[in-house]
């Protein structure tokens, strides 16, 4: 019986940590300005997206959640001139339209808004 009790505190322990550490998790700035080369700054509305995707994956697979990572992976040569805008902001646009879905801009001047 004690045992039982024992390992049902800890367990619950566990996951009460587990929980405050999944809620607690750094979401970033509600919208977020970045440097988008001479075509002009993007202002990136990111809760909007978090809520419409619900994945954080799908874009931070290939940068991490730190502000301005994209830039210094760019001027790393770890990331090319406009390869998450093509292959991440753009792609999922494009594929949310075709599919009929609610979806974002794939005109220039709607994400390089200065
Ligand atoms: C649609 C794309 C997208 C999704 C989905 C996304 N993010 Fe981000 N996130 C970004 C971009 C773009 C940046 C800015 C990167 C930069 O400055 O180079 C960023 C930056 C961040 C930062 C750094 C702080 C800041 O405000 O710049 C944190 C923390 C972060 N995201 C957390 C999350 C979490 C947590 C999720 C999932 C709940 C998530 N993001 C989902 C695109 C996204
Ligand atoms: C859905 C939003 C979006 C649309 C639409 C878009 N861009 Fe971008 N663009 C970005 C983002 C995000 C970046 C920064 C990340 C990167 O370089 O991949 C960027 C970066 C750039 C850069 C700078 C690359 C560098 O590193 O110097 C140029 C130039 C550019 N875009 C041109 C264009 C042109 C031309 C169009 C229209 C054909 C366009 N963009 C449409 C989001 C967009
Ligand atoms: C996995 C899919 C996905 C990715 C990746 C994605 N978007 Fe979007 N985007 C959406 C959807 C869905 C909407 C429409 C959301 C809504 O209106 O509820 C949207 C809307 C937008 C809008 C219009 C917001 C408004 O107020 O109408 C902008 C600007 C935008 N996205 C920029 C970007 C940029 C820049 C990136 C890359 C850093 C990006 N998106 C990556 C799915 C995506």
């Amino acid at each position: 019986m004690r045992v039982k009790f024992f390992v049902m505190v800890v367990l619950t322990a566990i996951f009460f940590i587990i929980g405050i550490a999944v809620a607690s998790e750094n979401q970033g700035a509600e919208k977020i300005n970045f440097d988008g080369g001479n075509k002009g700054a993007i202002d990136f509305p990111h809760h909007l997206h978090q809520v419409a995707i619900g994945d954080c994956n799908a874009c931070h697979s290939s940068f991490p959640k730190v502000e301005g990572a994209i830039k210094d992976l760019k001027e790393q040569k770890k990331l090319k001139k406009k390869q998450v805008m093509n292959e991440t902001c753009i792609q999922c646009h494009k594929a949310k339209k075709k599919a009929g879905e609610k979806t974002g801009p794939t005109k220039c001047s709607a994400c390089h808004v200065n």
